[in-house]
């Protein structure tokens, strides 16, 4: 529960010698000369922020962000983090801008990190010492004009989040979760180790940001069920890697079990320091944009994590006065792990109270999100009812071949791009999405981590599929005829 000796204030929450409530000291304008290297900011927890943990579901429970808890223990529904609104109210939105452009993919540690370089909505009073940051963030916006001329619309953009230091958007949330735990440590929280269970791209991401700041790491994997690129990498950073024989489910019920002892701590999406990362590709996404709010924002789900981030990111830009409207959320699913999809098909509708039954997930090539009871279904079920949203799933053959699409356009997406790809195909084709319209997919892990799904793909190898958009090599002898009659049966005679 609260510590007095936390260093700040809850609304209405008296600490020891301080008046009832504090107002934000106005912190116009933000100093951009804290743009500098670590030193000069290593007095740096900004007394003007502050964010503690609260019950999502509503109730009264209240925690810092250095206590081990996951759940509220009154309820038992997950945990958010929550920010002194009133203070971040008080910058006004020129300001915001301006401090988050000044510091965007600039050379100061850890400010051109794309997620510290908005500590002060993410974790405003972790000790800047504490930060492991791989330089996570900032990663491109590709507007993809040929992809969306075939698809009969003209104004698609692809956020490419696995361009960054593991391979996924993991990082964004890892980032700030391995940061609360080495301040943890160094205020004496005994923990041991940090673990997770994981479809592949969070064990990398937790191996390698624990590997940078020397804290053990233990990841649990469904043995068989993700790409080799996956398995090596926290092999790779040192992990203790454990395989077992179950499905992604069956790892996170145990990797509960194990982090009910406090000394290891719980790395899933379930904790909300990892989302507070994770919110931030909204605001690069709106940045990226001129700040402005694109139609709709596309993102595939699987723990669904992610896509109640990305809500949380857009909301609190809108409450900030830093965009004017919001754009409308499409959750896509691979129709092999559809829990979210078949809840809100029942229900004709989305809201927090829809229930969402675990099913069994089938095997899909979206291994990333072959999940089947959505620990954050609540969080984006109120993301989706904020944006206006809606959930879509795609086939098998659709995801496959919407990847192979884009990637014919240049790009290199990933098997859960595909999802998401296909999911807006399927929209423009009825009409949902309108031609002019803005649309940003999250492509959330970069193609290379996946190449055993391109082969398969292309080599028209993978069962059940029809590969319409196949291009394998083309195996020669080595003459100038064979390969001169190759160039002509592709492109045509002179
Ligand atoms: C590549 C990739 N895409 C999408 C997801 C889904 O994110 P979430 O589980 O937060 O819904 C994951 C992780 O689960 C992932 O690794
Ligand atoms: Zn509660």
């Amino acid at each position: 529960m609260l510590d007095p000796g936390e260093g700040f204030a809850l609304p209405g929450l008296r600490r020891p010698g301080l008046p009832l409530t504090r107002r934000a000291t106005l912190a116009i304008p933000i100093d951009l000369r804290q743009i500098g290297p670590p030193a000069a900011m290593s007095t740096s927890t900004n007394p003007t922020f502050s964010a503690w943990f609260r019950c999502a579901e509503g109730c009264a429970f209240r925690a810092p962000l250095t206590e081990v808890v996951y759940r509220c223990p009154r309820c038992q529904g997950l945990l958010e983090v929550e920010h002194d609104l009133d203070a971040l109210r008080a910058v006004p939105a020129a300001d915001w801008k301006a401090l988050f452009e000044g510091r965007f993919r600039g050379g100061a540690w850890p400010l051109g990190s794309g997620v510290w370089g908005k500590k002060e909505w993410v974790y405003p009073q972790l000790a800047v010492e504490n930060v492991v940051s791989m330089y996570e963030g900032g990663t491109p916006l590709l507007r993809i004009d040929r992809y969306a001329r075939e698809i009969g619309l003209r104004d698609v953009w692809l956020k490419e989040c696995g361009v960054t230091h593991t391979g996924s958007f993991k990082d964004l949330g890892m980032t700030v979760l391995v940061s609360a735990v080495k301040e943890m440590r160094a205020r004496g929280v005994p923990i041991r180790a940090v673990a997770c269970a994981s479809t592949g791209d969070t064990s990398a991401a937790l191996a390698a940001y624990c590997a940078a700041s020397g804290i053990p790491s233990v990841v649990l994997l469904p043995r068989g069920k993700i790409s080799t690129a996956q398995l090596i990498q926290p092999v790779s950073n040192g992990a203790l890697v454990l395989e077992l024989d179950t499905d992604f489910d069956g790892c996170m019920r145990v990797v509960q079990e194990l982090s009910l002892t406090p000394d290891i701590y719980l790395a899933n999406s379930m904790n909300s320091l990892r989302i507070e990362g994770q919110k931030t590709v909204a605001v690069e996404v709106a940045q990226q944009l001129g700040w402005s709010a694109p139609d709709w924002v596309i993102i595939p789900g699987g723990n669904l994590g992610n896509a109640g981030a990305l809500g949380k990111g857009f909301l609190l830009m809108k409450d900030l006065g830093l965009l004017d409207r919001l754009p409308r959320l499409v959750v896509a699913q691979a129709e092999n792990a559809n829990p979210l999809y078949r809840a809100v098909e029942r229900a004709g509708r989305a809201g927090p109270d829809v229930p969402v039954e675990a099913i069994q997930a089938r095997t899909t090539l979206a291994s990333a999100i072959q999940i089947g009871a959505p620990v954050s279904a609540k969080r984006a079920l109120r993301a989706i009812q904020a944006l206006d949203g809606l959930v879509e799933q795609a086939s098998e053959q659709e995801l496959a071949d919407a990847a192979a699409r884009a990637d014919l356009s240049g790009a290199f997406a990933c098997p859960h791009t595909g999802v998401a790809l296909a999911a807006l195909e399927k929209l423009a084709a009825r009409g949902v999405v309108k031609p002019q319209e803005r649309v940003v997919v999250i492509s959330t892990a970069h193609g290379l981590k996946f190449s055993d799904f391109k082969v398969g793909y292309h080599e028209g190898t993978i069962p059940g599929l029809r590969p319409a958009l196949r291009n394998p090599p083309v195996k020669l002898a080595a003459t100038l005829s064979a390969v001169q009659e190759a160039v002509a049966a592709r492109f045509g005679e002179r």
